[in-house]
């Protein structure tokens, strides 16, 4: 067959595989979660999804961007601040899902408080990645609390990522200033400064380089851990004495969606306990939003942590999350090390 009717046929044939359309997702979990919920909504509905995997930060940047003239249908995943940002800033579409009785009460909350425009699908709390091995070769002692970090022993042996770009690392800002109060917060912040070796752009950077042994601990979701103990590294972690914050990840359906249809159709389906399972079965120990959804035993057990209340509106907001972010670039990220 000539090289041009081979193309036209492919062309052909890729029209009719996908002839329930297609829906365009940002997604913001790790690779393999994104990858599995794609394929297995494409292979079951007969809908092509593309996929685009940003970091929380990134994705609503580009939403932004993107206002005018949206190219995205879903936002799927990522820490809640930012997806409250987005609605707040009319990112996103209103849509009350009949599913939200099925879902947990912070999930509810979340769509409530952002005028139902996201809702929690999954929570996960913030901690301490740490190399076992490392720490055991290097003699140093696992830390337990956010004052451990500043050890000075501890020197370029910290990652956690950039506020700006990852959601992960926001919360960790607005916990500590939830927990200490913002003057005590930033203080803090300059002095973890001296032991951060690097800043990374994703949130999942730092536990990925802890498991590698390029890095003693990172600043992480401990829902993280899990997956990089299942690929074989010696990876552990642990939750700061004083207390600490979670991640309420979420979901939103864009204002102005191309494939509106399919956005709704991919949101219900997200919520459902089948799809939330995936998670697990991708390496990833978020807490599922769907009361329905089975609980993997490598799930964090939130009641052995202690938590801060965190105020998921006030951090949420777009002037607060702005204003944080900007005093850590100018007052912690500029400083030498
Ligand atoms: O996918 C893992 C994860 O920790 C999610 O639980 C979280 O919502 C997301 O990463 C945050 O990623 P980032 O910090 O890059 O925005």
């Amino acid at each position: 067959m000539k090289k041009q009717a081979f193309a036209a046929l492919l062309a052909l044939s890729s029209v009719g595989a996908w002839a329930d359309g297609q829906v365009n997702i940002i997604c913001s979990v790790q690779a393999e979660w994104c990858n599995m919920i794609a394929t297995v909504y494409a292979r079951t509905t007969g809908v092509k999804v593309n996929l685009s995997m940003k970091g929380s930060g990134e994705a609503l940047a580009q939403l932004i961007a993107e206002k005018e003239n949206p190219k995205t249908d879903v936002w799927f995943g990522g820490t809640g601040d930012p997806h409250l940002q987005a609605a707040e800033q009319g990112l996103s579409l209103e849509y009350k899902s009949p599913s939200l009785s099925q879902l947990h009460a912070w999930a509810q909350q979340q769509a409530q408080q952002s005028g139902f425009k996201t809702v929690g699908i999954y929570s996960g709390p913030l901690g301490f990645g740490y190399n076992t091995e490392l720490i055991a070769k290097k003699k140093l002692a696992v830390p337990k609390s956010w004052a451990d970090l500043l050890n000075p022993a501890l020197k370029g042996e910290v990652q956690v990522a950039n506020p700006a770009s990852s959601g992960t690392a926001y919360t960790m800002v607005a916990t500590l200033v939830q927990l200490m109060g913002e003057d005590k917060a930033f203080e803090y912040l300059k002095q973890l400064h001296k032991n951060v070796g690097q800043y990374s752009r994703s949130g999942t950077g730092p536990i990925k380089a802890v498991a590698r042994g390029e890095s003693v601990v990172s600043i992480s979701f401990v829902h993280d851990g899990p997956g990089e103990k299942i690929n074989g590294f010696p990876v552990e972690t642990i939750t700061p004495s004083e207390g600490t914050g979670a991640e309420i990840g979420s979901m939103s359906i864009i204002k102005g969606a191309r494939n509106l249809d399919n956005a709704k159709k991919f949101y219900e389906w997200a919520l459902t306990p089948a799809a939330q399972e995936m998670a697990a079965a991708a390496k990833q120990f978020q807490l599922p939003s769907n009361k329905g959804a089975k609980n993997d035993p490598r799930i964090p057990d939130f009641k052995k942590i202690k938590f801060i209340n965190y105020d998921y509106a006030k951090y949420g907001a777009s002037a607060e999350r702005r204003r944080l972010i900007a005093k850590w670039e100018k007052d912690v990220n500029s400083l030498p090390r």
